[in-house]
């Protein structure tokens, strides 16, 4: 048996005989003296071997980088002057008595402390990857959350229910994982996208609070904080409205970062409409640790003779909004064409600017390519409402309102970290009163802006008829320094309105009955009100580590494409195992 971790080990067990397994991190020669840092999980210890001990000399000699050893030794205080204070155990080393070489290992694919390793190659080799203490760490935090997530929720009474992993289309947005049938050909599984029909049933059976951690899968465009398989904390309750259930979930989040980061959250998380969020932010994650602020000039630009704002500033869906950069005024032309090809990936056409040099000259202390469009009291009700001051630059952004909001609220974010003017380092809100529904111009069409099964504010289905653009929901997220940690609705739990609201969705009856006829059905046996939300684990995670992306956080995560590269998934399919699906693969898709 072992007798400590590696890692564990300082002053107090000088003297002390240890037993030590792990990793051989590195080996040095120094004089006739062969040190080895050993390294397990917990962390790393240098084992000193001298050559009066001739046998285990001579093993320790012959190890190299990431050999699996054993060694027995004695603690003992390090010699004056090689303290090492930045290691935990650098105040000790073992003088090794013994040593085993329990498995050699090739020269690893790369160094784990080299900086410069191609991703590919890291995931290629990911249990090597894995053992830098930087991941370890990761995916022991990711324990610790999920350990105080359970403890949290099975205290208040959730019971933890598992939901099939092969099942019908869930609808959340993203495309379905499909598998296929043996038993009954032609015909298909989906991989959950969540498992949200399967939480409401479970309310419709009656078990009043449940909770799973839970893979779902979605395949769709991915980024640094999506996965096509990731973790949720899923969660649904009964006779509970959103008030009630975002109080609850809103304490399990504080206590989780002061229970495991220490950090003492606000309490309460303030809360914001949607349509603030929009407003002032250009985004319904705002990061608010971002002082700066869309502040909307639509008013003040509807008659000048400048047509790119006029123009924007008379539409229905358009707006002229202003951000006012403290101390930008030291930005370059060439940083501002930068922003302006930054932000043309939204289908923003150009971002005008007024720098404000000296506010006591008027116009004169402005510069700018635009002042010869604006007449002077627009000019002087700009300055006043972005409240500028010497030094500041004022942007422009104006467009159609969705083209505004993705290019500016993009732009803040950017400003905010290259300018360094984050402020505070948590900042959770709650966004709700989010709209029912989303115009889709391409489709033309109404999407939901959540999933179908999100509750309105308003329980007039006329009402709801005649204006879906302005029908507001029951959906609240939870956003975390920018990110979405989590989302969930109260839900509808009368038939009709479920109906009615997947009939303006355009999802007609038979559709409705052939997809999800299971749950509409239930709905008329007796479904009690219901609500819940989803956590995204890895998410959570991703944002206690300090990590880029979630990748970071899961021990075995897919590339920007959605292939593994450790094990080479997706690959060929057996012919037999085709022929038995009764699947023929078209020529055109056929893997060479
Ligand atoms: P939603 O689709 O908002 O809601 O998902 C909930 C949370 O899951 C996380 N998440 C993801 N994390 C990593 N990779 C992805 N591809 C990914 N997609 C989502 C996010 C998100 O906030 N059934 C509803 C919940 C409900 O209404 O109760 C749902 O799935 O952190
Ligand atoms: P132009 O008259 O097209 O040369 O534009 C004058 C200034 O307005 C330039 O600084 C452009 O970057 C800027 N601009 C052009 N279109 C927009 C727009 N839609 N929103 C904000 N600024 C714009």
């Amino acid at each position: 048996m072992r007798s400590d971790y590696c890692g564990k080990l300082n002053s107090s067990y000088i003297d002390q005989e240890v037993k030590l397994y792990g990793w051989v991190h590195r080996r040095r020669d120094h004089g006739g003296v062969i040190f080895i840092d050993l390294r397990d999980r917990e962390g790393i210890a240098q084992v000193v071997f001298d050559p009066d001990r001739p046998a285990s000399f001579t093993v320790a000699d012959s190890v190299r980088n990431e050999f699996v050893i054993q060694i027995t030794g004695k603690v003992r205080r390090r010699p004056e002057g090689t303290i090492n204070s930045d290691m935990a155990t650098g105040e000790v080393e073992i003088l090794g008595y013994n040593i085993e070489i329990l498995n050699k290992a090739k020269t690893p694919p790369f160094q784990l402390d080299d900086t410069n390793v191609h991703d590919d190659v890291k995931l290629k080799y990911r249990y090597v990857d894995l053992r830098r203490p930087e991941m370890q760490n990761n995916l022991r935090l990711r324990s610790q959350v999920v350990k105080e997530m359970r403890k949290y929720l099975d205290e208040k009474g959730f019971l933890d229910i598992e939901t099939p992993m092969l099942t019908k289309a869930t609808p959340e947005g993203a495309r379905d994982y499909l598998v296929p049938s043996r038993t009954h050909p032609g015909t298909f599984f989906a991989l959950p996208q969540s498992p949200q029909l399967f939480k409401q049933l479970l309310m419709m059976s009656g078990m009043d609070r449940y909770y799973q951690i839970v893979r779902c899968f979605r395949d769709e465009d991915l980024r640094a904080d999506r996965q096509p398989e990731f973790t949720q904390l899923d969660i649904e309750t009964s006779f509970m409205d959103e008030n009630e259930i975002t109080v609850i979930m809103e304490e399990m989040i504080y206590l989780l970062f002061k229970k495991i980061m220490n950090v003492d959250l606000p309490q309460p998380f303030p809360r914001m409409t949607y349509t603030e969020a929009m407003e002032r932010f250009g985004s319904d994650r705002p990061d608010l640790r971002n002082p700066l602020e869309l502040i909307d000039v639509s008013d003040l630009m509807k008659t000048v003779e400048f047509k790119v704002f006029s123009g924007p500033a008379n539409m229905e869906d358009g707006r002229v909004v202003t951000l006012n950069v403290p101390c930008g005024n030291t930005l370059s032309r060439k940083q501002i064409d930068d922003y302006t090809n930054y932000i043309a990936q939204f289908g923003a056409r150009g971002l005008a600017y007024i720098k404000v040099n000296d506010i006591e000259a008027g116009v004169e202390g402005l510069q700018s390519p635009i002042l010869k469009f604006l007449p002077k009291d627009v000019i002087t009700n700009i300055i006043e409402r972005t409240k500028a001051t010497d030094g500041d630059l004022i942007f422009f952004g104006a467009d159609k309102t969705k083209i505004v909001n993705d290019a500016l609220g993009a732009l803040r974010n950017k400003l905010g970290h290259d300018l360094d003017l984050l402020q505070g380092e948590w900042s959770p809100v709650w966004v709700i009163d989010f709209p029912m529904f989303n115009y889709n111009q391409d489709e033309k069409c109404w999407d939901s802006l959540h999933h179908p099964f999100t509750a309105p504010i308003v329980e007039d289905i006329d009402v709801i008829k005649e204006n879906p653009g302005k029908t507001l929901s029951r959906a609240y997220d939870l956003v975390m320094n920018g990110t979405e940690l989590g989302g969930g609705s109260i839900r509808i739990h009368r038939a009709e309105m479920q109906s009615a609201v997947l009939e303006l969705l355009g999802i007609g009856e038979e559709e409705a009955q052939e997809k999800f006829g299971f749950l509409l059905e239930a709905l008329d046996f007796g479904c009690p009100p219901h609500g819940g939300i989803a956590f995204g684990v890895d998410r959570t995670v991703m944002l206690m580590t300090g990590s880029d992306s979630i990748r970071d956080v899961i021990a075995f995560p897919k590339t920007q494409s959605a292939s593994c590269l450790l094990t080479t998934a997706p690959s060929k399919a057996n012919p037999r195992q085709l022929k038995e699906l009764g699947i023929k693969l078209a020529k055109s898709n056929k893997p060479e």
